[in-house]
């Protein structure tokens, strides 16, 4: 990033939807630890070459806010993360200014189910005043705007769901946007026109960090292999806010789609076997995920593969989440606009017509690398 030599270093906003969320929580903490020298950037891919000469915003100049519809602090939510090992015992301390800091940028969301108090376009107006706002006050040079809000079930009846409102706002405020979920964000049909016209980056669909992100490697080796998958079905246990939010059918149908697709992009086409998602509230934050593949060798012989994933959710997202926000605010500086499918890599469900190979991804993510260290 170029800047005068007497001007002060300038800083970028992170505005994230849901921000009072694990995710969420997980990267504000994240970022002020890792800033601050008291961990590694462990699962950041834009802390390792080439990202480190591409001029992308530091961690330190990030400045965090967003909205969400529940209201318990910040520092409290990332105590409670502590008490559940997402986060390292001491850290919420260590960070607490931090954290404070973002709690008071946060803003209230909606609209919750059955509120008709605004129209779709007075809920836009006031999300984008909100991150306007945000921009004005802590005198930044851009903002990124980031879904990380409970999963919704995919609209059936041509309304705007709250991800869309909020899509819409991020571009009316000329922010780049990224939605890690899959709700419908901007694929919603009547924001069609708005996205091609915004002048923006953008990059979706939900963030691929466990059972997926094995997948996308598995399916492409079955076929390079020219075994034949006869069924792939997949079980996950999860508590925490997500559990509870996938514990609606039509929330997990929507997660699952992409879980889907990904075999049948890279198989050819998709196997028998389904994705199940159990809420256990036991586990909070920590996820078992498991995959049962049938498939068949030379002369019809019959084998399987299992995986177990035994993962921490937030701490898989929260390095991504900043991976992407860092990836889009440079992307913007850069002037590039419209979908960016060479961020596939970070997704289930691509924008554009990025392949769902993670094999395929990396090397479509080092050249956008190249793409943003040629224009420093
Ligand atoms: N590995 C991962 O953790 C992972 C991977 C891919 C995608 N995701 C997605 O990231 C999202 C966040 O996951 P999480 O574990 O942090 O969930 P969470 O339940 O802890 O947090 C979600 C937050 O969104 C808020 N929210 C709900 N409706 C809102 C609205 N209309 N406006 C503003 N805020 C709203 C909730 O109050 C909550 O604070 C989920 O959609 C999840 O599917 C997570």
């Amino acid at each position: 990033m170029s800047t005068e030599p007497s001007s002060p270093t300038p800083r970028f906003g992170v505005w994230l939807i849901g921000a009072r969320g694990s995710v969420a929580t997980t990267a504000i903490a994240g970022c002020a630890a890792v800033a601050a020298g008291l961990h590694p950037p462990t699962g950041m891919v834009t802390e390792a070459p080439p990202f480190t000469t591409c001029g992308l915003p530091s961690l330190s100049s990030l400045v965090f806010g967003g909205h969400d519809t529940v209201d318990c602090p910040l520092p409290k939510r990332a105590e409670h993360l502590a008490a559940g090992g997402v986060l390292p015992h001491g850290l919420p301390a260590a960070v607490g200014a931090e954290l404070a800091a973002a709690d008071r940028e946060i803003r209230p969301g909606g609209p919750l189910p059955g509120d008709t108090s605004r129209s779709d376009e007075e809920w836009i107006e006031a999300f984008a005043a909100d991150i306007r706002a945000f921009v004005r006050r802590q005198g930044l040079a851009g903002a990124v705007v980031v879904n990380v809000a409970s999963t919704e079930p995919a609209p059936t009846d041509g309304t705007l769901p709250p991800s869309s409102l909020y899509a819409a706002a991020a571009l009316r405020a000329g922010c780049p946007y990224v939605n890690f979920t899959p709700s419908t964000g901007l694929h919603h049909p009547s924001l069609a026109s708005l996205a091609a016209s915004s002048g923006v980056p953008y990059a979706g669909r939900d963030g691929k960090t466990g059972q997926t992100l094995l997948r996308s490697v598995l399916g492409p080796m079955f076929a390079q292999r020219a075994l034949a998958v006869r069924a792939w079905s997949g079980t996950n246990l999860l508590g925490g806010g997500d559990g509870a939010a996938l514990a609606d059918p039509a929330a997990a149908a929507a997660k699952n789609a992409g879980k889907e697709r990904v075999l049948a992009d890279t198989l050819g086409a998709a196997p028998q076997g389904e994705v199940h998602i159990d809420d256990v509230p036991a586990l909070g934050d920590w996820k078992t995920a498991w995959d049962h593949i049938a498939f068949d060798g030379f002369l019809g012989a019959r084998m399987v593969l299992q995986t177990t994933w035994q993962g921490c959710d937030s701490a898989l997202a929260a390095p991504l989440v900043l991976d992407l926000a860092r990836l889009l605010l440079r992307a913007r500086e850069a002037g590039l606009t419209g979908p960016r499918p060479e961020l596939g890599f970070y997704f289930k469900d691509p924008d554009g017509d990025a392949s769902s190979a993670l094999g395929e991804q990396y090397p479509a993510l080092m050249a956008f690398a190249t793409r943003l260290r040629d224009d420093v």
